[in-house]
């Protein structure tokens, strides 16, 4: 495992989440806004199985990104791995946290059903509107992906403001430095529920957009990235953004 400080409200850590996460003392952090692998892109273990960049990606777009790693779990034992590190999400949050997980249709009902086991109070889910997906003759477009919105015990709101339920944000491929990359101005609309001054802890940061929109806010960040490849890109951004903004 490896950890930096890139400021006094900024670490990152390069190892495995769980492992991670049994480090960080419990009740310090006042959010957990993150984008696991979601082990979907087909209903069976051989099209789970099948590279990341294959699942999610149309052919007449596909770039190279390095591997996104964890992507290929079954449905039961995803669903144990999520209870485990949401578990440990759930000890290092304070009292009414709230909890942010990205998901997709596949997914839904096994991660809420995990959120639930790991003691969070599940609250409802948030539409993210990519406002374009690959067409299915004769069904219903996935153009959605879902937040599950939870917290620790009762939710602390840290304001009276009235917030959508969806959020429409198309993927910008030319910046995008992950093979799901979530934009950043949909992360900061999320962290509407967080206060201005709060940490928030991401145990899976890939490309580092969560990280990327809670420097932009003024918030404290964690992030954890398995992918020694992500873990550089996602430092070299985060620096970069510090840097850059003084
Ligand atoms: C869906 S991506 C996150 C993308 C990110 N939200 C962004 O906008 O760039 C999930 C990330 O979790 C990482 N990952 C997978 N298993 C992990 C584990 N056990 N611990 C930490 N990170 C892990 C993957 O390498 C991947 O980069």
């Amino acid at each position: 495992m490896i950890k930096v400080s890139l400021a006094d409200h900024v670490t990152l850590f390069q190892g495995d989440a769980l492992s991670v996460l049994t480090t960080l003392p419990a009740e310090s952090v006042d959010a957990v806004l993150t984008d696991p692998p979601y082990s979907s892109g087909g209903v069976t273990l051989g099209a789970r199985q099948a590279p990341p960049a294959q699942k999610y990606q149309q052919s007449a777009t596909r770039r190279h990104y390095p591997p996104m790693l964890g992507d290929a779990k079954d449905q039961r034992s995803w669903t144990m791995w999520c209870t485990l590190w949401l578990s440990e999400c759930w000890r290092i949050a304070r009292e009414g946290a709230p909890l942010m997980v990205f998901t997709d249709w596949r997914q839904l009902p096994a991660l809420t059903d995990a959120v639930q086991g790991a003691g969070w109070s599940w609250r409802g889910i948030v539409a993210w509107d990519k406002r374009s997906a690959r067409p299915q003759l004769g069904r219903f477009r996935q153009q959605c992906e879902y937040v599950i919105f939870a917290s620790r015990g009762r939710f602390a709101a840290p304001s009276r403001a009235c917030l959508p339920g969806v959020y429409a944000y198309p993927v910008n491929p030319a910046s995008k430095v992950h093979l799901t990359s979530k934009p950043v101005a949909l992360i900061t609309d999320l962290l509407a529920v967080t206060a201005a001054d709060a940490t928030v802890l991401d145990p899976f940061m890939g490309g580092g957009s969560v990280g990327e929109a809670c420097l932009a806010t003024g918030r404290g960040y964690i992030g954890c990235e398995l992918s020694p490849e992500y873990f550089e890109i996602s430092r070299e951004r985060l620096k970069k953004f510090l840097t850059e903004r003084g």
